[in-house]
């Protein structure tokens, strides 16, 4: 499969690692396709991996991720060209953080609408699915944890794309994954980041992850 991915940071570089481990193709891009973060990425990779621009990596992806800054990802969508997601299941990771304030992070917005959502708006013929957001990046593949693995959280519109993107969990080594409904579950998604977020700083242990007991 052919996996693009939007950004140049920690989610891309983890998001394309993993899925080039699998044997799949990946470009990253960036606003500046010779980005040396994207390209040192991309060198590592055996000839799997390789970088372009926001449109370039949208337009190769049959599956499309978003892993940009969260209140940069519309911007990042415009010069992307919306019509490359037409038709394709599009991974959010994102989450709208504001650094505003003091302390932890926030959520710029929510409560009545999420970045999922506004994704969703900015690309209506794509089947936009979040997952990955409520945990840290080095976590993403191959989860390992004394308890066991933790579950992910995940939810959008589009069955069908819920579905392939369930599998890409499991090909991640995530056995649980739980949907939560439609893309306006990334309101409690986007908070539980949050939530990630202040548990680590109280811990001092920023390898945690959720895991919902069941009897
Ligand atoms: N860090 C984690 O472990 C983690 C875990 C789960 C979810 N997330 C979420 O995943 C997303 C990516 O996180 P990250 O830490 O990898 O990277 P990040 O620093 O949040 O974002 C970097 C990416 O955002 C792009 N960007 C920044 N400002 C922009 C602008 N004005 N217009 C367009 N694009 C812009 C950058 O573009 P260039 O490539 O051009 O520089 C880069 O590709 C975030 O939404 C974050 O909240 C993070």
């Amino acid at each position: 499969m052919k996996v693009g991915i939007l950004g140049s940071g920690d989610v891309a570089t983890s998001l394309g690692t993993g899925f080039v481990s699998l044997g799949h193709e990946v470009r990253l891009g960036s606003r500046d396709a010779s980005n040396p973060k994207t390209v040192a990425w991309a060198q590592k990779t055996h000839g799997k991996g390789s970088t372009g621009t926001f449109a370039d990596a949208a337009a190769f992806g049959e599956v499309v991720v978003l892993a940009t800054l969260g209140v940069a990802t519309k911007e990042a969508i415009r010069l992307a060209g919306p019509s490359h997601f037409d038709g394709k299941v599009v991974i959010d990771a994102t989450n709208p953080l504001s650094f505003s304030g003091q302390g932890p992070p926030s959520l710029a917005i929510g409560h009545t609408t999420s970045a999922g959502e506004e994704n969703q708006k900015a690309i209506p013929k794509a089947h936009v699915v979040k997952a990955f957001n409520i945990v840290g990046n080095a976590h993403f593949f191959r989860p390992s944890f004394p308890n066991g693995p933790p579950d992910m959280f995940i939810c959008g519109n589009d069955p069908a794309a819920k579905k392939q993107v369930e599998k890409i969990l499991h090909d991640f080594g995530w056995p649980s994954v739980v949907d939560t409904g439609g893309i306006e579950g990334s309101r409690e998604l986007e908070s539980l980041c949050i939530l990630w977020v202040k548990s680590a700083l109280v811990l001092g242990n920023w390898n945690i992850a959720f895991r919902l007991l069941r009897k």
